[in-house]
C-alpha cells in the first residue's frame, strides 16, 4: 500500500484521478503537465527486491523524482508511476525479469511535485546462485523522437491493457 500524493506537495495546476494498481492498490494522483527534462549524460541509478520495493537510490534519482532518500527507500517502485502509463509495459517488464532476462522500455515517470519525466529505462535481474535475489534499473535519456512516438501511443491507452 502506497499512501496517496500529498496534495500540499503540488506546484501548478493539476488534475486528479484515482486508480487501482496491482502493487499497491488504489491511489489518488495529482498530476500537472510540468515536464523536468532529463539532465545531459546523468544515469538514474536504482536497485530493488524481487517486488520492486526500492533498496538503494542514487543521487540523480532523488533530484529527478523529488522525493528525499528516505521517503523512497522502502517504497515501491510504483510511488513514480504516472497515470499516463498503460499497464501493458509494466506487466512485460515483470514477466521479462522474472523470467531472468533483461527489460528495455520508455517510462514517464510521476514527481512528487506532481510533474513528470520520460526515462529510458533498462531493468535487470540479480542473480545470485541460480535465483532472483532483486532487481538493478538504470536509466538513460531518451531520444526526442521517441519520446514524441510514446507521447502518441501512451496517453490513449490509460486504464487499458
Ligand atoms: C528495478 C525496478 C525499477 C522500476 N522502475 C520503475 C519506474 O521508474 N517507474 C515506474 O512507473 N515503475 C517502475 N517499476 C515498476 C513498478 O514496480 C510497478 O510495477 C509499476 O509502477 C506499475 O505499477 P503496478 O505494477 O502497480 O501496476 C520498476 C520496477 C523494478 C523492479
Amino acid at each position: 500500500m502506497l499512501e496517496d500524493m500529498n496534495i500540499n506537495d503540488i506546484v501548478g495546476e493539476y488534475k486528479q484521478i484515482t486508480l487501482d494498481l496491482y502493487a499497491i492498490g488504489a491511489r489518488k494522483f495529482f498530476y500537472t503537465e510540468i515536464e523536468t527534462p532529463y539532465p545531459e549524460g546523468k544515469i538514474i541509478v536504482s536497485t530493488s527486491d524481487t517486488k520492486g520495493v526500492i533498496t538503494h537510490v542514487n543521487h540523480v534519482f532523488v533530484e529527478m523524482s523529488g522525493y528525499t532518500k528516505k521517503e523512497l527507500l522502502g517504497k515501491n517502485h510504483a510511488i513514480l508511476r504516472h497515470p499516463d502509463m498503460p499497464k501493458m509495459p509494466f506487466k512485460e517488464l515483470w514477466d521479462t525479469i522474472q523470467s531472468g532476462k533483461k527489460w528495455q522500455g520508455i517510462i514517464k515517470n510521476l514527481r512528487k511535485d506532481g510533474g513528470y519525466y520520460w526515462v529510458k529505462a533498462t531493468v535487470i535481474p540479480n542473480i545470485k546462485n541460480g535465483v532472483i535475489v532483486g532487481y538493478t534499473s538504470v536509466r538513460r535519456k531518451p531520444s526526442a523522437l521517441v519520446v514524441a512516438e510514446f507521447i502518441k501511443r501512451y496517453p490513449t491507452l490509460r486504464g487499458s491493457k
